[in-house]
C-alpha cells in the first residue's frame, strides 16, 4: 500500500493494491475522485474472450460491431496489444496491477477470505466506491442446457472419479475380507472415501448453485444469474452511474467488465438469430450494441469530449469451445495463430483495443507497436496527473506518446510471454528500424496437424521447443514461418539476457492455480437468502416496470 499525495492517484490505489481482483471474475465497478482541476473521465471496457478477428475493423466483414469500430474511427486502434496472459484471471491482473501478474499474490476475485462475509477481495475494499456485477464467473454450466464445463476440460472426469471410488472401494474390501483390518477401521474408510468422492462429485455438477450470482455492493441480489438480462442490467447500472455524476463535476472512472463472450451465451432475445454467425455472433453484436448504449449515455450527458475511452478484450477466442450441439460458441482469431489458454501464441493473448480521447487523440490513429494491457495503469494515471507508486516495479507504459506519435517505437523493448507462472515467449522491438521478433520456447501440446487442444491447452503439457523458434512477427503475424533461434545468434542472445535479467529481479509468489487455491470452501460459500440448497433470488430494483427487457 502507498499513501497518496494528490487526490487523482486514489484511483491507482484501487488498481495496483496487491491483493488482486479480477477474474473469474467479470465486474462492473465504479469510481468517483475528488478533483480540483479539470482532469479526464476514464471509461475502461473489457470483453470476454473476444477474439482479434471478431470485430468489423479488426477485418471481420460478416459480424456487424458498429460502435467498437466507431472509437477506431474517432481515436485509435492498436494492432499489437497484448495481454499479460491467455487466460482471464492472469491476464486481468496484470491489467488492473500493470504489473506481470506472476508478481501479485493473487488473481481471481473471489469474494471473501477468512469468514463468509469479511468481503476481503471486494472491489470496494480496495477503492472501488461502487460495484454492481459478478464477484465469480459465467461458465456454460449457468446455462439451461445442463452442460458441464468439467465435462468440457476433461470428457471423462465423472468415469475417473467413479473408478477411482471403485478401486478404493475394492481395496478396502480384499483388506477388510483379508481380515486385516477390523470391520470398524474398514467402515471408517469407507465413509471417508465416499465423503471426499462425494464432495468432488458435487462441486464439479453444481458449478451453477455455487457460483452463479451477482452483488450489488455487499447484497447478493440476484442467483442464480439470468443471463438472457444480464447484459441489459449492466448497461443500465453503467447508465445509471454516469447520470448521478453528471450532478457533480468531479470525473469518475467507470470500468464495465462484460461477460460477453463468454459461454454460457444468452443474447438477449431480440439479438437471438440476428447474426450471420450463430448465438455466438448474436452475442458479439448485442456486446457491441452495450459499448454502444454507454457511448450514448455519455455523449447526452456531454461527457465525451472529456473522457478517455478503452475497449480491449482479456485473451484470445476459445478455439475448441462449443455447445452440446457441436456449435462453434468461441470467438475467431484472424490471421493469428491458436487462442486462448494456449500458452503464449498471438492468437491467444493479441487482443482487438481501441481507444478514443478527443483532443487527445487523432481520429484514426493506428498503433501497431507492441503494447499491452498493462500499459492502463500508467496511461490512465498520466492522463489523471497522478503518479504511478514507486514502491513497486511496473511493467507497463504510457500509451499516450505511441497515440500521439511522439514516439514511433514501442516502450516495451521486450516482453515476457507467461503460461502460469513460467515464461514461454519473449518480444523483442529492437529499437532501430520496424521489426519484432518472437522467441518462443514452448509451445502448445496441439493434436497432431491442428492447432487446438481437446478443450483447452494446459501450461504443464507445453512442448519445449530445442532449439527454440524465433518468428519475424511483422512479416509472419501468424507464426507459420518458425525458424532456429540459433541461426540468428544475435537477436536470439540479447533475448535470452533480456530474460535472465526480468527472472532475476522477480520475487517467486505461490501459484495460484494449485489445487489448494481453487477448491471450494464450503464456509466461504455464499447464498443469497441463506435456504440452501436453493438459494435463489432476483433483484427486486429490476422488477420496477420502468425497466424494460426485451
Ligand atoms: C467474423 O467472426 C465470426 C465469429 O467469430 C467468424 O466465424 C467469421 O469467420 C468472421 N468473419 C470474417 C470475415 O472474418
Amino acid at each position: 500500500m502507498f499513501t497518496c499525495r494528490d487526490s487523482g492517484c486514489k484511483a491507482m490505489a484501487s488498481y495496483s493494491s496487491n491483493m488482486m481482483r479480477c477474474a473469474l471474475a467479470i465486474f462492473l465497478a465504479i469510481l468517483v475522485l475528488q478533483v480540483r482541476s479539470r482532469k479526464p473521465n476514464i471509461v475502461l471496457m473489457i470483453a470476454d474472450d473476444l477474439g482479434y478477428g471478431d470485430v468489423g475493423c479488426f477485418g471481420n466483414s460478416t459480424l456487424r460491431t458498429p460502435h467498437i469500430d466507431s472509437l477506431a474511427a474517432d481515436g485509435a486502434k492498436l494492432t499489437q496489444h497484448l495481454t499479460a496472459s491467455s487466460l482471464c484471471s492472469p491476464s486481468r491482473a496484470a491489467m488492473l496491477t500493470g504489473r506481470y501478474p506472476v508478481r501479485s499474490g493473487k488473481w481471481h476475485l473471489g469474494w471473501s477470505k477468512d469468514r463468509l462475509s469479511d468481503f476481503a477481495h471486494h472491489p470496494m475494499k480496495h477503492g472501488f466506491d461502487y460495484f454492481y456485477g459478478l464477484p465469480l464467473t459465467n461458465i456454460k454450466d449457468f446455462g439451461s442446457e445442463g452442460e458441464r464445463l468439467m465435462k468440457s476440460v476433461d470428457p471423462y472426469i465423472y468415469y475417473r472419479i467413479l473408478s477411482i471410488f471403485l478401486v478404493m472401494f475394492i481395496t478396502a474390501s480384499c483388506l477388510y475380507k483379508s481380515n486385516n483390518i477390523g470391520i470398524l477401521f474398514f467402515l471408517l474408510i469407507l465413509f471417508t472415501i465416499t465423503a471426499v468422492f462425494g464432495l468432488l462429485y458435487f462441486v464439479t455438477d453444481n458449478f451453477k448453485l455455487l457460483n452463479s450470482q451477482i452483488y450489488r455492493e455487499y447484497d447478493n441480489v440476484e442467483q442464480p444469474i439470468d443471463l438472457e438480462t444480464l447484459m441489459r442490467k449492466l448497461v443500465i447500472e453503467g447508465q445509471e452511474f454516469l447520470e448521478e455524476r453528471s450532478k457533480d463535476d468531479a470525473p469518475f472512472l467507470l470500468v464495465m467488465s462484460w461477460t460477453h463472450v463468454h459461454t454460457y451465451l444468452h443474447p438477449a432475445k431480440r439479438f437471438g438469430g440476428k447474426s450471420r454467425h450463430g448465438t455466438y455472433g448474436d452475442s458479439v453484436e448485442e456486446l457491441d450494441w452495450a459499448v454502444g448504449e454507454i457511448l450514448k449515455s455519455l455523449e447526452q450527458l456531454g461527457f465525451k469530449d472529456n473522457t478517455m475511452v478503452y475497449f480491449t478484450s482479456d485473451n484470445g477466442g476459445h478455439l475448441e469451445e462449443r455447445n452440446k450441439h457441436g456449435e462453434p460458441h468461441g470467438g475467431y482469431n484472424g490471421i493469428l495463430r491458436g487462442g486462448k489458454a494456449h500458452g503464449t501464441v498471438d492468437g491467444g493473448i493479441r487482443v482487438p483495443t481501441v481507444m478514443r480521447w478527443p483532443g487527445h487523440i487523432t481520429p484514426g490513429t493506428v498503433v501497431d507497436e507492441p503494447t499491452s494491457l498493462m500499459d492502463v495503469l500508467p496511461t490512465v494515471a498520466k492522463a489523471m496527473g497522478a503518479s504511478v507508486p514507486d514502491d513497486r516495479q511496473l511493467d507497463g507504459y504510457d500509451l499516450l506518446p505511441l497515440l500521439q506519435k511522439q514516439t514511433l517505437v514501442s516502450s516495451h523493448e521486450f516482453m515476457f510471454h507467461y503460461c502460469g507462472t513460467e515464461v514461454h515467449a519473449v518480444r523483442y522491438r529492437p529499437r532501430e528500424g520496424k521489426s519484432v521478433w518472437k522467441l518462443a520456447l514452448k509451445e502448445p501440446p496441439y493434436l497432431p496437424g491442428q492447432d487446438v487442444c481437446m478443450f483447452i491447452c494446459h501450461c504443464a503439457n507445453s512442448i519445449t521447443l530445442d532449439p527454440p523458434y524465433l518468428y519475424d512477427m511483422t512479416s509472419d503475424p501468424g507464426e507459420r514461418r518458425p525458424m532456429n533461434a540459433t541461426d540468428l545468434p544475435e537477436i536470439y542472445h540479447k533475448m535470452q539476457e533480456a530474460l535472465k535479467d526480468h527472472q532475476q529481479g522477480l520475487i517467486p509468489v505461490e501459484t495460484q492455480y494449485s489445487l489448494a487455491k481453487l477448491f471450494w470452501r464450503p464456509w466461504l460459500q455464499p447464498c443469497c437468502n441463506s435456504n440452501y440448497p436453493t438459494c435463489s433470488c432476483t433483484d427486486p430494483k429490476f422488477n420496477n416496470k420502468k425497466y424494460k427487457f426485451d
